[in-house]
């Protein structure tokens, strides 16, 4: 009998290795957000490097998780990367989208563990600012109502305000992801730090109290992360992208995971 790919257990073991102390502390899980291998590889407009290949690593080092955000100007991540990860990805494929038809066409037939709706503008770097739920109410709840009807959780990527976390549970999401930017921005301001902490933490405890998974992403880098984490408990899950390419280019994508890994543990 073929009993298959032991992937779980070969992935348990390798990622015990390195964290065996800390294995039973309270660890907020790592989303890892692979688009940033694909505009490497949409420099050159060839296959490499492939960001299927970057999340299998990134799973086997101890990603909870896996996102891509296929934009409508494609100008990362490309409808067959979302097709093969979906075939590949062992833990749970996250995404992330605005709210445009076709892409919510793609997001119904593909059927992805999770969805993360965020404002989409063609002219940003970046997603910039966090969806506001409130204004975009009558286009999000029926897109959220198919997705949950096909078994798909609905996370919107909003700015940490109370208004929006509870309009998120009002239109049937399952998580928050609260926008960390402006607090990386001022990471080095203690005034500003301390200001966007304590707006992140309220929003992490409503969101609990909601019954919303708190996730938090955008611009967490090595060094933010700590402070996030020292002060704000309660986060489910953190979806990091930039920074782990960036240091991956130095001492690999296993590595850059188990690093950051080893800095989303509690206590
Ligand atoms: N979460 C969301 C909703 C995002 O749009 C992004 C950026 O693609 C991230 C997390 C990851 O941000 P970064 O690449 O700065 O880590």
């Amino acid at each position: 009998m073929c009993r298959g790919f032991d992937f779980a257990g070969i992935r348990a073991y390798y990622v015990a290795l390195p964290h065996s102390r800390k294995s039973m502390a309270r660890r907020i899980k790592l989303g890892f957000n692979v688009d940033h291998v694909a505009t490497v590889r949409q420099a050159r407009r060839i296959d490499q490097p492939d960001p299927v290949a970057a999340a299998l690593l990134a799973e086997l080092a101890g990603a909870d998780g896996i996102t891509v955000h296929l934009r409508e100007d494609r100008r990362h991540i490309q409808d067959r990367d979302v097709r093969v990860l979906k075939q590949v990805v062992k833990t749970r494929l996250n995404l992330e989208m605005g709210l445009a038809d076709e892409i919510q066409k793609i997001a119904l037939d593909v059927v992805p563990y999770g969805v993360t709706l965020v404002p989409e503008k063609r002219q940003e770097i970046t997603t910039e600012g966090g969806l506001d739920a409130i204004a975009e109410s009558s286009r999000i709840a029926p897109f959220t109502k198919q997705c949950r009807d096909k078994g798909i959780d609905v996370s919107l990527f909003i700015d940490p305000e109370a208004l929006q976390v509870r309009k998120a549970k009002e239109l049937g999401a399952t998580a928050v992801e609260m926008h960390t930017g402006t607090y990386c921005e001022y990471h080095r301001d203690p005034a500003r730090r301390a200001k966007e902490l304590t707006r992140l933490k309220v929003c992490v405890e409503l969101a609990k109290e909601l019954g919303l998974e708190p996730r938090v992403g955008h611009g967490l880098d090595y060094v933010n992360v700590e402070d996030l984490v020292r002060n704000v408990s309660g986060i489910a899950e953190a979806n990091i992208g930039h920074s782990i390419v960036a240091r991956a280019v130095f001492v690999g994508i296993e590595q850059a995971i188990r690093e950051m890994r080893e800095l989303l543990v509690y206590g």
